[in-house]
């Protein structure tokens, strides 16, 4: 059975609509774990437009399962892993996969720092075999494969090509030790054709989970993801 980190910044999104306290992310922290989720996600953004350093503050001190931070520059608090994606202000959501290749010295330096603190390293790459070898030799640990493509797909054909793209990709990188995960556009639906690539052995998913959760509730949105991916 796949993990699942269920990435909890729409709360914060909202809560950030009216400029108030309400929904707390961190109040959904332990309704996630108690659902039978694996981890949390949240992404610090440089321009703090939904998650806010108190939020990552208070999770890190409640958090029992594994925090997941997803950023672009280092931060005081330290998670339990720390997922390295491209960030630039003005897009919605993260588009592309880091490019690990182009950038491979600043990345071996950042993992190295973050390792020397103790914390787990991740990049969030395209499903590119030339970007997991580089992945390697930046040392990372893991992996998350940019599902993004996959989800978008239009028709079965194109998916197709999306899925074997992942399924190459995620043997690879087995093979080269590292461990793999996977996120982005994922839903109820497009999930179920990714269990059978058993490489991917976490799923990152947020909007689908708290778009359900608007209607029937935190706990069960998160219960019905974490079953479909037995
Ligand atoms: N993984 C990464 C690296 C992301 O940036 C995001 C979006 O913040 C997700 C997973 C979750 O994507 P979605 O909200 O589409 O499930």
């Amino acid at each position: 059975m796949a993990r699942l980190g269920v990435n909890i910044d729409h709360i914060a999104t909202v809560r950030q609509a009216r400029g108030g306290k309400e929904p707390d992310p961190v109040a959904a922290a332990p309704l996630v774990e108690m659902a039978g989720a694996d981890g949390l996600v949240v992404h610090l953004r440089e321009d703090r437009r939904h998650i806010q350093d108190r939020d990552l503050t208070l999770l890190r001190e409640i958090v029992h399962t594994k925090l997941n931070l997803e950023m672009a520059a280092t931060v005081e608090v330290k998670p339990h892993l720390v997922t390295l994606v491209p960030e630039r202000r003005e897009e919605l959501t993260t588009e592309g996969g880091l490019d690990v290749d182009s950038q491979r010295q600043r990345l071996k330096d950042v993992t190295l720092l973050l390792h020397q603190s103790g914390i787990a390293v991740s990049l969030f790459i395209d499903p590119v075999l030339g970007q997991i070898k580089a992945a390697r030799r930046v040392e990372a640990d893991c992996i998350e494969l940019h599902t993004g493509r996959y989800a978008n797909a239009l028709g079965l054909k194109e998916q197709d090509i999306e899925f074997e793209a992942l399924a190459q990709a995620a043997r690879a990188a087995y093979k080269l030790e590292l461990a793999v995960s996977g996120g982005h556009g994922l839903t109820y639906h497009n999930v179920r054709r990714l269990r059978g690539i058993s490489e991917i052995v976490e799923y990152n998913i947020g909007h689908s989970i708290i778009a359900r959760a608007i209607f029937i509730g935190l706990e069960r949105a998160v219960r019905e993801m974490k079953e479909l991916l037995r």
